[in-house]
């Protein structure tokens, strides 16, 4: 399976941005590892064309195709536009707009439909942490969020600890190693074959410093990365680091 360093750009970045990505296309042009970018929306179509060495997502869709809803973005507008990728189910959408697995599992079907690989985002809270509740927190959230159309191909999972997300905590490595070990059985249990290659991502205060002991870790297979993904100085490093592990 090729790893993938995906970045969400969430509500920050302006037109002066994508040279941002033009430069991490520019330093990894042969690179071994799938680069993803996920821009605001307003930036998609530029930022398609911003690098040929960068995939391009967006961070959310809407479930239906078209239709009355002002302000949404359909999985076909979305492929419409040359993006490759969507995030579903980050936490700050399940948080900030009440998203529940079912939502998020009409989004990433919708999403597969389109053409676009899904991305679709589990995680358990400090609460769920400290209440000894976080495998069953993600498995409910796996089986809830993750469709039945979900294959290696289509679909990648993030792994990431809500408690974690723009706070620099991370989990202990062993921490980590317990949840994507359970999240590579799960998804055996659910889906099948197909779950051996599925990349799992983690997610919460990447960093180029703590980047290669994460990805040292068993079934992390890349990582997705908020603050440290918004310019190509502190990307690269990710990158590097994913590469050489
Ligand atoms: P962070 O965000 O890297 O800024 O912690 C990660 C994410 O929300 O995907």
């Amino acid at each position: 399976m090729r790893k993938l360093a995906a970045g969400n750009w969430k509500m920050n970045g302006t037109q002066s941005d994508l040279a941002q990505i033009t430069q991490i296309g520019a330093a990894f042009d042969a690179a071994s590892v799938d680069i993803l970018i996920c821009p605001p929306a307003q930036l998609l179509i530029p930022a398609v064309t911003a690098s040929p060495h960068v995939a391009i997502g967006a961070q959310d869709c809407h479930a239906n195709a078209s239709g009355a809803h002002t302000g949404d973005l359909s999985a076909p507008q979305i492929r419409d536009t040359g993006a490759t990728y969507v995030i579903v189910g980050h936490s700050e959408r399940r948080t900030d707009h009440g998203e529940t697995d079912a939502t998020v599992n009409a989004k990433a079907a919708a999403a597969v439909d389109a053409g676009l690989i899904a991305i679709i985002c589990i995680g358990e809270t400090l609460q769920d942490r400290d209440n000894g509740a976080t495998l069953n927190v993600l498995a409910q959230q796996l089986t809830g969020s993750v469709p039945a159309l979900a294959t290696a191909q289509n679909t990648v999972i993030a792994y990431e600890p809500v408690w974690a997300i723009g706070t620099g905590l991370i989990p202990t490595l062993d921490q980590i190693a317990q949840a994507h070990a359970f999240i590579r059985e799960h998804l055996t249990a659910q889906l099948g074959a197909t779950a051996a290659d599925m990349r799992l991502l983690y997610g919460g205060s990447v960093k180029g410093s703590n980047a290669a002991d994460i990805f040292a870790v068993p079934h992390v297979d890349g990582a997705l990365v908020g603050g440290a993904s918004l310019t190509a100085q502190d990307f690269a490093p990710i990158i590097t680091a994913l590469q050489n592990a």
